[in-house]
This record gives C-alpha cells, sequence and structure tokens, in this order.
C-alpha cells in the first residue's frame, strides 16, 4: 500500500520548530497589546463573492488561486453556495466590521489575527498552499482619525518594534535585515487619471507583452506592474509612474507618513512599482523584505491602506489601514539566524525510574515537579539504566535516578549533562537548581 502524505504546499510543523512559532505568535500578542490591538477570528472560509468583490477579479490571488467549492444544499430551503478557503484576511475582517456594526461604536477598531490562510501557487521554500499570517487592521469612522497618516506610521513603527523584540534588527551598511519599501498608490479620485495613463502606455507595447499583461492592459492596467515575467520587466519600469498621478491631498498624506517614519528613525525607501497585488488599496502601500534566509521568496510581509473597502462591500465608508506578516517566513528568518536557536530547548529533568516498581513513584515525582513549574520526561522502569542515560541526554539537561533507596529515603541521584556533576540532593534542591 502507498503511504499516504501531507498535500503539495502542505506541511506538518512539528517540535521542535513548534516551540518557535509559539514564540513568534506570543510576541507578537504581547507587542501588538501594547498598541491596544484585540484579537479577531474569522472564519476559515467564507462566500466566494467576498473574495472577489474585496480583491479584485484580475488580481492572481483571485483569478488563479482561489480554493473554491460548490456546497452543496442540504434542503430545499438552502441555495447552493460557492465557497472559499480564505486566501487572506482583510476581506473577512472588513466584513466582520460590517455583519457587527463595529463602526456604530464610533472609535477606531484595532484588530489582530494569528491563522492559516491558502492560495494554490507553485510550492516552493516560503511559498506554500497553506502558509500563516499574522496581521492586523485598524478600521473606523473618519471621525474617529482613521484617515490619519498617523496610523499608517504607527502600524509601521509596531512592524519594527515586533521585529526587533523577534531579535531581527533593520538591515545596515554592514549587516543583513529587513528592509522596508513604501509607496502610496493613491485615492479613488487619482486612480482613474492614473489608469487611463496606462491602458494609453500601454496601448502600444501591451501586444508585445505576456498575456497576463495582454488581458489586463484592458481589464484591470494596474495590474499590469505585478507581472514577474523577465523580459517584460524592462517595459512596465517604463511605464507612468502613479507619483505623478497623486492629488494634493493624496501627497500631503504621504508626506505626513514619511514625516512621522522619520521622526522615530524608521529607514526606508520609496518603491514606486509597489502596487500590491490586491486590488483593494488606496495610498499607502508598504513591505518588509528580509536579507537573509528567504531566498527568492523575501516578503516578509505587506500591508497597506484600503480607504474603500468596506464600501466595496456594502458597508459604511470606513478607512483602515493593515498588514500582514507572513509567520512561515518568518519562522525560516529567524531559523536562518542566530535569533532561532536559543528556542527549541530541552526539559530540565529526565525522571529514570530503576526497575518497574519505581514507575508509580517517578510518575508522582513528575507530578509534583512539573506543579512547580519544571519540564519534566519520565523514562521507563524497564529501561536499563544505560539506555535511560542515552535517552536523557537526547531529551533533557538532568536526569533523576529513581531506584528503591531513592524512593525510600527521598534523597535522589541527580546528574547535570553540562557539567558532568552527579550528587545526592531533596526534591527541593532539585527544583532550587531549575530557579
Ligand atoms: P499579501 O502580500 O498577499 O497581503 O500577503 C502578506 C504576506 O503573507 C506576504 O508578504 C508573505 O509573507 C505571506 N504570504 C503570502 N502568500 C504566501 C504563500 N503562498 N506562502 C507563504 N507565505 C505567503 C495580504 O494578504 C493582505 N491581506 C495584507 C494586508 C492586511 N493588507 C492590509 N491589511
Amino acid at each position: 500500500m502507498s503511504t499516504l502524505k501531507a498535500v503539495r504546499g502542505t506541511r506538518d510543523l512539528l517540535p521542535p520548530e513548534t516551540e518557535l512559532w509559539n514564540h513568534v505568535e506570543s510576541t507578537a500578542r504581547r507587542i501588538f497589546a501594547r498598541y491596544n490591538f484585540g484579537e479577531i477570528r474569522t472564519p476559515i472560509f467564507e462566500d466566494t463573492t467576498l473574495f472577489a468583490r474585496g480583491i479584485g477579479e484580475e488580481t492572481d490571488v483571485v483569478s488563479k488561486e482561489m480554493y473554491t467549492w460548490e456546497d452543496r444544499a442540504r434542503a430545499a430551503s438552502e441555495k447552493a453556495q460557492s465557497l472559499t478557503l480564505r486566501p487572506e484576511n482583510t476581506a473577512g475582517v472588513v466584513r466582520a466590521y460590517i455583519e457587527h456594526k463595529l463602526g456604530e461604536t464610533g472609535l477606531l477598531q484595532k484588530l489582530f489575527y494569528i491563522g492559516p490562510q491558502f492560495r494554490r501557487e507553485r510550492p516552493q521554500k516560503g511559498r506554500y498552499r497553506q502558509f500563516f499570517q499574522i496581521g492586523a487592521e485598524v478600521i473606523g469612522p473618519a471621525t474617529a482619525g482613521s484617515e490619519s497618516p498617523l496610523r499608517d506610521a504607527e502600524v509601521l513603527e509596531m512592524l519594527a518594534a515586533f521585529l526587533l523584540e523577534l531579535g531581527l534588527p533593520p538591515a545596515n551598511a554592514v549587516a543583513p535585515g529587513w528592509r522596508l519599501a513604501i509607496n502610496s498608490v493613491g485615492s479613488a479620485a487619482d486612480r482613474p487619471r492614473y489608469v487611463a495613463a496606462l491602458r494609453e502606455a500601454l496601448r502600444e507595447i501591451a501586444p508585445t507583452m505576456c498575456e497576463d499583461c495582454q488581458r489586463r492592459a484592458d481589464t484591470n492596467p494596474l495590474r499590469v506592474l505585478d507581472c514577474k515575467v523577465p523580459e517584460d520587466q524592462p517595459k512596465i519600469d517604463a511605464l507612468p509612474k502613479i507619483a505623478d498621478y497623486l492629488d494634493d491631498a493624496s501627497t500631503a498624506h504621504f508626506t505626513a507618513v514619511r514625516a512621522a517614519l522619520d521622526a522615530c528613525g524608521m529607514a526606508y525607501t520609496v518603491n514606486p512599482r509597489l502596487v500590491r497585488g490586491l486590488d483593494y488599496y488606496t495610498r499607502t502601500t508598504f513591505e518588509f523584505t528580509h536579507d537573509a534566509g528567504l531566498g527568492t521568496q523575501n516578503a516578509l510581509l505587506g500591508g497597506g491602506r484600503y480607504d474603500g473597502l468596506s464600501e466595496m462591500l456594502g458597508g459604511p465608508r470606513a478607512p483602515g489601514i493593515g498588514f500582514a506578516i507572513g509567520a512561515d517566513r518568518l519562522v525560516l528568518t529567524l531559523q536562518s539566524q542566530a535569533a532561532g536557536s536559543a528556542v527549541g530547548s530541552k526539559a530540565d529533568v529526565f525522571i529514570a525510574p530503576v526497575g518497574d516498581a519505581q514507575n508509580p513513584a517517578a510518575l508522582k515525582l513528575a507530578q509534583e515537579l512539573r506543579a512547580q513549574g519544571m519540564r519534566v520526561e519520565v523514562g521507563d522502569g524497564t529501561f536499563r539504566v544505560k539506555k535511560s542515560f542515552e535517552v536523557a541526554d537526547k531529551l533533557a539537561r538532568k536526569i533523576v535516578l529513581l531506584g528503591e533507596d531513592e524512593v525510600a529515603s527521598g534523597v535522589l541521584t541527580v546528574k547535570d549533562f553540562a557539567s558532568g556533576e552527579q550528587r545526592k540532593m531533596t526534591q527541593v534542591e532539585l527544583l532550587a537548581t531549575a530557579r
């Protein structure tokens, strides 16, 4: 019989790697809490229309990468519905914002999420079909300040603080690190003028470009800028730049974002081609890349403003900004740095019962040590002492030998693998060594 494996593009996460994942996630929770974000959990599948409308029919995500199925009606009263595994979480968060009338509080909603997303992409290092995002969104009525450029800068500064807390500093002249690129893709008012200019410029060159570009030149010219085909790149670089089409309000917004970033010492470059692959973006867009450990999939995270998304989904006006970090890529980056190696440590002690008869006492000792916060492994009385030592050395920093004498006297025999020292001690003394 052939053995079954995880589906292509999906994978199992195992210890000790999962310890690093938990470290990343708990760091995100701790840092985001400082900025007063609360957690939101939205469903993993949604009505397909949400993504088609929110992300845009012509994006790669919607046109090529979604896991969509027709959910059969189970009763005459039910209609068949097209459902999709979420390829990202922003559309779901904004749907929830509208559905629960969160705007009626009159306050900014600051929501973060951690969870799996699904895209049928070509799998490679750092690119999976089930991947994990840690994301956050700031959304609310304009009267709550949701349009303020300060929100954009604050979110970027929070990301820098989060990465630094994980031991990932920005790149500098000598050392690799993360790099922040920002851009403004203009408002709904700027966009038609830019798109008209793009369409005009593409009229002549599109027939010489790839099939996707030829189609998009007609249906959604902005998406031509997402093209990855190498031969098309010089042609795309020569296309009109969005910066030349921003109106005064969008220019002022971008200038103010930059001033706030400068004030808190954040380094960034402006990349005029950074339009990002989702249709909902307006004004600020950004991406953090990392120099080390990621290869070609070096986008660690991305985000931007989406001032019209709520209306696109039938909701009230609710400007917003947010980001999503590729957690898989963040973990890969940490693993390639010394920062990741501190995690994945061993248990404090391995309790080795000597002889079957000591098994119950071993479990009782483990129970007591664990109740005091120690990380404990228990062997088995059938193991020869030599085998207990071998296993303990792999799993724990110390071995506790529990023979008949130790059980009777309450004095334990403990060996510390790092120092090689073996001595007798009480349970209380053992606990003190772990503190
Ligand atoms: P995105 O750029 O499509 O944006 O994805 C954000 C991050 O998710 C990427 O930078 C990357 O690190 C990671 N990612 C994307 N696809 C994959 C994949 N197949 N395998 C592994 N990692 C992947 C969004 O999803 C927006 N919702 C971000 C946002 C939030 N914008 C505003 N608010």
